[in-house]
């Protein structure tokens, strides 16, 4: 089963992601993990796209379209949570030619607390943990519980690129949901509440 998950910047995607991977039998394939690896490994490409990501723009399609086969085809026939991508219906349509989406799930939370969650986010740059400096904080201050890695803040979770990113988002993105809508593949999950009883409503969904 594949399932795509949709939201704004900050709602979730990758923390829901991350605890159906773990118990759940899935795995994640998230396109801004993979940008970010690419960032890091200093390649041509990640030397390219690394001022548009800290802008909060969208990176050119054919090179996503490149990260996430290469991602796929090593994943071969696991059941996958697209985690931000696809992000634009030229992505969607692309999508359909090499996977097959079964359900596509858009998280939903008020802007006040994706901006709360935005800006107390670190993360742990070798293993990808996501954590909030209040709502999930790790065990040790500043410091990754599973690999004792030093957490950093992303830099693309400046107040100025918050806003550009849910600019994009809504011109961008948002039109996906009417797209998924008329397939008669998306469900909205209200992410309001903890990441405990939002993974309880998603898991009702795939029941
Ligand atoms: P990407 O990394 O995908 O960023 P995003 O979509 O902006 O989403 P985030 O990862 O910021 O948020 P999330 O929803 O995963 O939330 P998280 O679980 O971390 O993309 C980054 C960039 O890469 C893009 O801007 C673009 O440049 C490029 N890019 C990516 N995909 C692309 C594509 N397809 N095409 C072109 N370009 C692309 O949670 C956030 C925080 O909240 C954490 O601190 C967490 O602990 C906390 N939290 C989570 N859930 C809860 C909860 N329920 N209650 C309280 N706190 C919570
Ligand atoms: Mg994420």
């Amino acid at each position: 089963m594949n399932i795509i998950l949709l939201g704004k910047p900050g709602v979730g995607k990758g923390t829901i992601a991350k605890l159906l991977q773990k118990d759940y039998g899935f795995v994640q394939l998230s396109a801004g993990d993979l940008i970010r690896t690419e960032i890091k490994s200093k390649s041509a490409i990640g030397k390219k796209i690394e001022p548009i990501v800290a802008s909060g723009k969208l990176i050119a399609d054919e090179i996503t379209l490149l990260l996430v086969k290469k991602a796929l085809t090593k994943l071969k026939k696991k059941n996958i949570i697209f985690d931000g991508y696809p992000r634009e219906i030229k992505q969607a349509k692309m999508l359909e030619n090499f996977a097959k989406v079964d359900l596509v799930i858009n998280l939903e939370a008020q802007d006040k607390k994706i901006i709360n969650r935005l800006s107390g986010r670190r993360i742990c740059p070798k293993c990808g943990a996501i954590y909030h400096i209040k709502n999930q904080p790790p065990k040790k201050e500043g410091i990754c519980d599973k690999d004792k890695t030093k957490l950093i803040h992303r830099n693309d979770d400046k107040p100025s690129v918050i806003k550009e990113r849910l600019k994009v988002h809504k011109t961008q993105t948002k039109p996906l949901i009417n797209y998924y809508l008329k397939k008669s593949q998306l469900k909205k999950v209200d992410a309001n509440d903890n990441p405990k009883n939002i993974l309880k409503r998603v898991l009702q969904l795939l029941k």
